[in-house]
């Protein structure tokens, strides 16, 4: 069969974005429009304000991604879009755009869950990536552990008990009053090569030999805290001065902060999925990759903490492991797959490629009819 077309259209947050993608794994166009700048001075992502950008750059994104593909909107063989989760005003307008398109088209729909696209666009980015596999999101609304048995099927084994990672990145961020015009995280990510790790001893969460539990849950809350007292008494008021502005002193005391932060977010992420790696083998012997995607993980120092989670492999036996008496694990390295950098954050390409998984197996849903009248206003 001939190679078919997709759109992607995603709006869940703060980049515009959207991709042509082919059947048979192309990228043929994208484009993506980011109001990152925009939030930095409100110090989060202020969904009126993303709305409004979306609402500037919507069309331009599209026809943009279409024409640097080569095609017309009359070419596609379906829309996929992002319809959860993320900010309600923002999904909206790519979900207007979506229907309009395919009612003009008439072209098959596709509903794309965000956290879903993030993980499978490492299918298209990297070979042998085949269910079932476990999967690592790491975003800023988001950070799971999932086992991955096929398109539409997960096993949750962890997700945050508060934060997530890339919030607590963009929080840390604001507080050592770092530039967050392209994003906390990877300020902080450049701030902290500068820094000495383990200058602040800040505790590792929920670690099992203090609380005895054993699960897969994160917790950032507490090393968030922490931070913050740190930075309060080191360096008060250190919001309100930028990084640009301080001496070598104070330049090098927010750089240890920032890696010692760093040092102890990612040590919990790594101890968290070794021991979800254990759970995962237990269910799924046949698991031989580790996916990690989503924001968090375009950072260069998580990919390296990460790759050295899956050499190690299982935190420890699991409960049936001891009951049937065995004594160490043994276990084949998977492998850890990450998508290119500006893959992990949100980009149009990975719904597309979303939708393509889903048009495979023939989930798309029929194009909307002619005559809709519009409820959004
Ligand atoms: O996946 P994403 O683009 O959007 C959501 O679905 O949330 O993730 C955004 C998050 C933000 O919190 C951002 O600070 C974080 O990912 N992030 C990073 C890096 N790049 C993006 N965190 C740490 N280091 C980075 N290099
Ligand atoms: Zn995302």
């Amino acid at each position: 069969k001939a190679s078919r077309l997709v759109l992607g259209i995603e709006t869940s947050c703060d980049e515009t974005g959207a991709a042509v993608v082919s059947t048979d794994g192309r990228v043929l166009g994208e484009a993506l429009a980011s109001s990152a700048a925009i939030h930095a001075q409100w110090g989060g992502v202020v969904p009126a304000l993303a709305k409004g950008e979306h609402e500037k750059a919507i069309d331009g994104v599209v026809d943009l991604a279409l024409s640097n593909a080569g095609v017309s909107a009359s070419d596609l063989s379906a829309i996929a879009v992002t319809i959860g989760p993320g900010l309600s005003l923002c999904l909206r307008l790519g979900a207007m755009k979506a229907r309009e398109l395919a009612r003009q088209h008439r072209t098959p729909l596709i509903s794309v869950h965000h956290m879903e696209a993030h993980a499978l666009v490492a299918r298209l980015t990297n070979d042998g990536v085949n269910f079932p596999f476990l999967t690592l999101l790491v975003s800023g609304g988001h950070n799971l552990l999932l086992l991955a048995h096929s398109v539409g099927h997960y096993t949750q084994l962890g997700t945050t008990l508060d934060d997530a990672l890339g919030e607590a990145y963009d929080k840390t961020a604001r507080l050592l009053g770092l530039d967050l015009s392209k994003g906390g995280g990877p300020a902080l990510e450049a701030l902290a090569r500068e820094g000495d790790p383990q200058r602040f001893k800040f505790s590792v969460p929920m670690r099992a030999s203090k609380t005895g539990s054993k699960t897969c849950d994160f917790s950032y809350a507490g090393l968030k805290t922490n931070v913050r007292l740190a930075i309060e008494s080191e360096i008060p008021g250190a919001e309100q001065r930028p990084l640009a502005d301080v001496d070598a002193t104070e330049r090098q005391l927010r750089a240890d902060i920032a890696a010692s932060f760093q040092r102890v977010a990612v040590a919990h992420l790594e101890e968290r999925t070794r021991r979800a790696i254990g759970w995962a083998l237990e269910q799924e012997p046949n698991i031989k990759c580790l996916v990690m995607a989503g924001g968090v993980a375009a950072n260069k120092y998580v990919r390296e903490s990460l790759t050295r989670a899956v050499q190690e492999g299982p935190l420890e036996l699991t409960r049936r492991e001891v009951k049937l008496g065995m004594k160490r694990k043994e276990y084949t390295p998977i492998r850890l797959v990450c998508p290119p950098p500006r893959l992990c954050t949100d980009n149009g390409v990975m719904v597309a490629w979303a939708g393509v998984e889903r048009l495979r197996l023939g989930l798309e849903e029929p194009p909307p009819p002619l005559e809709e009248t519009d409820h959004s206003n």
